[in-house]
């Protein structure tokens, strides 16, 4: 049976982080995988989601299954803290997910029962595994020019000329805020104006939103879809909690889907929950309960809201901090846009070559599209680092 296969090309995110780990260098830096680290590098289990597993620990009296949906509180806090008030309770359905991956899959299967095959944009550059992943549900994927790296901002003129080229039934994937891998965003207008045309040429909006609470805050980074939210009549959600609660290993996400009416928004998530049921059945619920716990409980929510922000504003002080230290480094402001930018992700522009010599020769672990993961800086070390990576950016 498996002789035909070839070996899997690995992933290079995931690969990256297999050869941090193996390397023996007692200084070396990973600047790698997504995952938020503290001052002392460590990626910590979040206070309020450490008191919410005790809880759970002694609380839960059964283990048997809980369904399809998942964990139905905590679909209805995760569709409040992504889209509450904006769209009313009839029009929203939600479904817990094993993590943002597995809301993203199951979202693009269920478009892919509506319109087999249906093109979806995808940002140039975007998230690696968006083309794998979306491609691999059936859906056909094509890029739009996102990101501009001589400025580090968003190509929007062109972004908006090759979506007018879109047809009906075609998905618009976008990032909720954060954009991984750049770190540039859409501003509310640019958002407002991507829902109007959307609107206007009946595209479909498909939201991944992994990064709530990183970028400006909690309320702030959800402004843009918000808008969208207002404009559109049918759009999705892929919201993960692996980055916000720091729960990556639990998998834990919500995939949200917003319909005309109650109707056909019924009949839509009926796809949704089917096709859950035919690839994982239900999802796993540990770590969604915790969640659950954490939003439900006025105490444990006011204490996680506000770690949370230690997480944002620590990332935004060290994009400050490290923008600065590569000025003084390079004796410029080429570098200057890291601290423009959002969430844990920049890119710092740099050649395959000159990626392969940071890690070989300084330990320094990059991705290999130059994408570097803020939080992974070391504060103390911020202008060693600068001066290794103007050594050799030349
Ligand atoms: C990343 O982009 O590094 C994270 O989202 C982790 C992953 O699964 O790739």
């Amino acid at each position: 049976m498996f002789e035909k296969l070839q070996p899997a090309p690995p992933d290079k995110i995931l690969a990256l982080m297999a050869q941090y780990r193996e390397d023996e260098r007692a200084d070396k830096v990973d600047l790698g995988v997504g995952v938020y680290k503290d001052q002392d590098g460590n990626t910590a289990v979040m206070r309020a989601i450490r008191a919410a597993a005790k809880r759970l620990h002694d609380e839960q009296t059964t283990k048997t299954y809980v369904g399809l949906q998942g964990d139905k509180d905590f679909c209805a806090a995760m569709g409040d803290i992504v889209l509450g008030g904006v769209i009313p309770d009839d029009r929203l359905r939600v479904c817990q997910a094993p993590g943002g991956s597995g809301a993203l899959s199951i979202i693009a299967m269920m478009l892919n029962r509506a319109h087999p095959g249906a093109t979806i944009w995808i940002s140039d550059p975007s998230w690696p595994n968006h083309i794998p992943l979306l491609g691999g549900a059936g859906l056909t994927p094509k890029s739009y020019p996102y990101y501009d790296a001589g400025t580090g901002s968003v190509r929007f003129d062109e972004m908006m000329a090759t979506l007018s080229g879109a047809e009906a039934h075609d998905i618009v994937m976008l990032h909720g805020c954060c954009h991984n891998p750049t770190g540039a965003d859409l501003t509310v207008e640019q958002w407002e104006a991507v829902a109007d045309l959307c609107r206007e040429k009946g595209l479909f909006p498909f939201v991944d939103f992994a990064y709530l609470g990183f970028g400006d805050g909690l309320e702030e980074d959800s402004a843009g879809l918000r808008a969208l939210a207002q404009r559109v009549p049918e759009f999705a959600v892929a919201a993960s909690c692996s980055k916000n609660f720091a729960v990556y290993r639990e998998r834990v996400g919500a995939a949200m889907l917003v319909g005309e009416n109650a109707s056909a928004v019924d009949t839509a998530f009926s796809q949704l929950l089917s096709v859950t049921r035919s690839v994982y059945s239900m999802p796993p619920d540990h770590g969604a309960a915790t969640v659950r716990i954490v939003l439900e409980d006025p105490e444990l929510r006011a204490d996680w809201m506000d770690e949370l922000e230690g997480m944002r504003s620590r990332m935004v002080t060290l994009r400050r901090d490290f923008a600065d230290a590569l000025r003084r480094a390079s004796n410029s402001g080429r570098y200057d846009f890291i601290a423009e930018q959002k969430g844990m992700f920049s890119r710092l522009g740099l050649t395959p070559e000159q990626i392969d010599t940071l890690r070989n020769e300084h330990g320094i672990y990059i991705v290999g599209d130059s994408r570097i993961n803020i939080a992974g800086l070391h504060h103390d070390k911020l202008d060693d680092l600068a001066r290794a990576i103007v050594s050799v950016a030349g």
